[in-house]
């Protein structure tokens, strides 16, 4: 294991996999590891190979890929696991055991001499198929050091070319975790990695005490996800070690964002949109004070550049708005405002901010477009000319939509979980060929009460670059306000294309 930097061990695909809900194809998978390698990691653990059929399928496509990353697979210390293992033709073997009382009682029923004859009897056996080992003691931070301790001294001597600890549970605090490192550090004298769990919300911080104190490699997934509260997040660890620490790591930093979009598209666990680096809102600016700051000098209220992590700012107009930032997204917009319509902008996009509204991108063209009183709204190029619905009890909805795209008329059918899905799904087959587009968020209200309610839908739209535009439609019919309101969207982004 290299020492002038820290090793990224990506468990994405193994401990993310055991998200709640989540199950991965063999072709997720490799889509996935192909994108983890080109992002730099060390280490992909690509699957538990034991656990199924699939699991084996998929762990042997991606170690056949010939990828640079080291290729690891887990394995309990059983010989049906590790063969399993092996038989996938893997770089390394992440071979585990518990060994807290409280698993060697309740779990295993294991005395801890018959724990310590295993990791003997596997970690050696494991070695002499002449892979890499990594041994794991299993809810490593509730087992009583001196054992811990032995354990690990066991499986070094046994063959074990590195040890990692885990914080099953995610018990530990960063001091406790880096106490807990500087001791065992004392007795083993192989690279020391670490794998934290998020129960607590504290296993990032848990991972970079433990390099702190000297381990040299740590688990994470990417967006942090895994069991329960999850795992250490990939892009959290990776940045703070870079730009906090100022650590070597392998990554190239710029692929983040895209990775992340990538594994929350495949495993349909959704990032919110506070969360740091990757979040939404992680470079989007609302306020005034701190709109007029980016606008002057980025770093005022940014601590890397969005760039860094493959990002861009973004500045949303909304209540807490300031001259500065809006000036300057209305004028990407194409408008030239003059002091007195910029006032007058800013206070209607407030007015809209306090009835507890978003401000899309499509309105403030409007609001602009009558303040300045003149339009830089192009022809449309995508338009519907026609929609047709058939949904009920006992029928699959579909949807039929004739749209005049560019000029021509395009039909198109398609059937989704509801109506609105269905149309939309229709609306995208048609576009695709002009634009690759992917629904970040809608959101429906009504605006009026009763059963003929004027339903209002707020859409945000995302192109293959990260363009987001938001739009909105009100109409009485909730289909053909979802369907105007992606249209909306399309429009935009096509705009903005055929501008760029
Ligand atoms: O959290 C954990 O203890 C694990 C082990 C398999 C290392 O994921
Ligand atoms: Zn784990």
């Amino acid at each position: 294991m290299s020492q002038n930097h820290i090793r990224i061990f990506d468990t994405t695909l193994r401990d993310g996999e055991q998200t709640p809900g989540v199950a991965l194809t063999p072709e997720d998978k490799l889509t996935i590891a192909k994108q983890l390698d080109k992002l730099g990691v060390d280490v992909i653990e690509a699957g538990f190979p034991i656990a199924s059929k699939g699991e084996v399928e998929a762990v042997r496509l991606i170690v056949k890929e010939g990828l640079k990353a080291e290729i690891c697979g887990l394995a309990r210390t059983t010989k049906e696991d590790i063969d399993a293992a092996l038989k996938c033709d893997v770089d390394s073997v992440h071979v585990f055991i518990a060994t807290s009382q409280l698993h060697l009682k309740h779990k295993l029923r294991l005395t801890k001499e018959e724990v310590l004859e295993k990791i003997s009897r596997w970690v050696e056996y494991t070695k002499s198929h002449g892979v890499t080992v990594e041994f794991s003691a299993e809810d490593a931070t509730r087992t009583e050091i001196p054992f811990l301790v032995e354990a690990y001294r066991r499986a070094v001597e046994a063959g074990a070319d590195r040890i990692n600890v885990p914080d099953t549970v995610g018990v530990m605090t960063p001091k406790r975790m880096g106490l807990l490192i500087g001791e065992i550090k004392k007795h083993v004298k192989v690279p020391i990695s670490v794998h934290c769990h998020n129960d607590f919300g504290l296993a990032v911080a848990n991972s970079l005490a433990g390099v702190e104190a000297g381990a040299t490699q740590v688990h994470v997934t990417v967006n942090g996800i895994g069991e329960r509260a999850g795992n250490a997040s990939l892009e959290e660890v990776v940045m703070a070690l870079y730009s906090l620490y100022r650590e070597k790591v392998k990554i190239k930093t710029n692929l983040i964002y895209e990775t992340s979009k990538l594994v929350s598209k495949l495993t349909g666990v959704m990032i919110p949109p506070n969360k740091p680096i990757v979040g939404e809102n992680a470079f989007a600016h609302e306020s005034g004070i701190h709109t007029r700051g980016v606008v002057e000098m980025p770093l005022t209220y940014e601590p890397i550049t969005p760039e860094l992590v493959g990002r861009k700012s973004i500045l949303v107009a909304g209540k807490h708005a300031g001259t500065h930032g809006l000036k300057k997204e209305i004028e990407e917009l194409g408008f030239k405002p003059t002091e007195e319509q910029l006032k007058q902008i800013l206070q209607k996009v407030k007015e809209f901010g306090d009835q507890g509204k978003l401000v899309t991108t499509t309105d403030l063209i409007s609001i602009a477009s009558l303040i300045c009183g003149k339009t830089v709204e192009k022809p449309k190029i995508v338009d519907l000319k026609d929609l047709t619905v058939v949904t009920g009890s006992g029928v699959i909805p579909t949807a039929s939509v004739k749209l005049i795209l560019e000029g021509k008329e395009y039909v198109s059918s398609e059937t989704g979980v509801g109506p609105v899905d269905a149309a939309i799904k229709a609306i995208q087959k048609i576009t695709d060929r002009l634009i690759n587009v992917r629904l970040k968020e809608f959101r429906l209200e009504a605006l009026t009460g009763g059963s003929d309610a004027v339903a209002e839908v707020v859409v945000k739209v995302e192109d293959a670059d990260g363009k987001i535009v938001s739009a909105r439609a009100a109409k009485p019919d909730i289909v053909l306000a979802s369907v105007e309101a992606m249209i909306n969207g399309l429009n935009r982004l096509l705009q903005l294309k055929a501008k760029a």
